[in-house]
């Protein structure tokens, strides 16, 4: 027996059929955010920084880029505007903590000249990331990889640091400006830079270390240094509670994003400006300020 237009029967086979479209519509419009909406909604977001801790220069400004990965997901023209974005904060120093490219690196003269554009500013350094020196790729295109990136980053006029230290003056004082290799391509070596820790002193300089993975701070603990910078993570791309630390790629899922304190030392993680596969849900991409005092 058929229903007529106005039968019960009729009634809920219609309810079904409009919940149906409304799941679906909502579930296409998060998609679609997802993808085309969010990865590119980038966030300024200002984090003070306790001088007792980081004793740097009263208002001194630090511009924290990451993740640029600069590739198939991620375009110049995002990049371009976080570096405007970043350049409008009035930064005395920027600090660009690894994973430049997705895969192989192009447009080189063009990514470089969006990159000079921060190193004509202001005093710019930069530690390499996993995605900088992939181990997938193998011995052959490891080396190619990071010889790339690090040309590019030259090009740029970007002094990179590869278990490296400098001493850099910026408003009127100077600090020390350390980067390790990546912890995942077997480059983090903290010794050869960092000074061991041996009593309760510290250092004569304030002193930034450059760490693209957040896990690599245990093996630099037991070395001086006030304020770690690393990226990494993404913030987990997808800001669920449960789902963000089964994303992220590390050990430490209490270091994702943000600012943490360990052992009277400041951890800032940023969620960075470009993303894996072009997609970021309820976690903006992100460039960091840092000010001191
Ligand atoms: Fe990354």
């Amino acid at each position: 027996m058929s229903s007529s237009p106005s039968s019960p029967g009729s009634r809920t086979t219609r309810r079904a059929f409009l919940a149906t479209l409304a799941i679906g519509g909502a579930g296409l419009s998060a998609g679609a955010y997802t993808r085309y909406a969010e990865p590119t909604w980038l966030e300024v977001s200002e984090i003070p920084i306790d001088p007792a801790i980081f004793p740097a220069p009263s208002g001194l400004r630090i511009l924290h880029l990451s993740d640029l990965h600069f590739g198939p997901h991620v375009s110049l023209e995002l990049i371009e505007r976080a570096v405007e974005l970043g350049l409008a904060q009035r930064p005395d120093l920027i600090a660009l903590t690894g994973d430049f490219v997705t895969g192989r690196l192009r447009e080189t003269e063009a990514y470089a000249a969006v990159l000079r554009r921060l190193s004509a500013v202001a005093p710019t350094f930069a530690c390499l990331g996993n995605h900088d020196a992939i181990v997938a790729a193998g011995p052959v295109g490891e080396i190619a990889r990071t010889a790339a990136v690090m040309g590019l980053l030259r090009l740029a006029q970007i002094d990179v640091l590869v278990n490296e230290t400098r001493e850099v003056a910026v408003r009127g004082g100077r600090l020390k400006v350390s980067g390790l290799g990546d912890l995942w391509t077997g480059q983090n070596h903290p010794a050869r830079c960092l000074t061991p820790i041996r009593g309760p002193g510290r250092e004569s300089l304030p002193h930034l270390l450059l760490n693209h993975n957040p896990d690599a701070r245990l093996a630099a603990m037991p070395y001086h240094w006030d304020l770690m910078l690393c990226g990494h993570t993404h913030g987990g791309q997808v800001g669920v509670p449960g789902l963000a630390e089964w994303i992220a790629p590390v050990r430490d899922k209490s270091h994702i994003e943000g600012l943490r304190k360990r052992a009277g030392r400041l951890i800032h993680i940023t969620r960075g400006v470009g993303s894996l596969y072009g997609v970021r849900f309820w976690c903006r991409p992100q460039v960091s300020l840092l000010v001191v005092g």
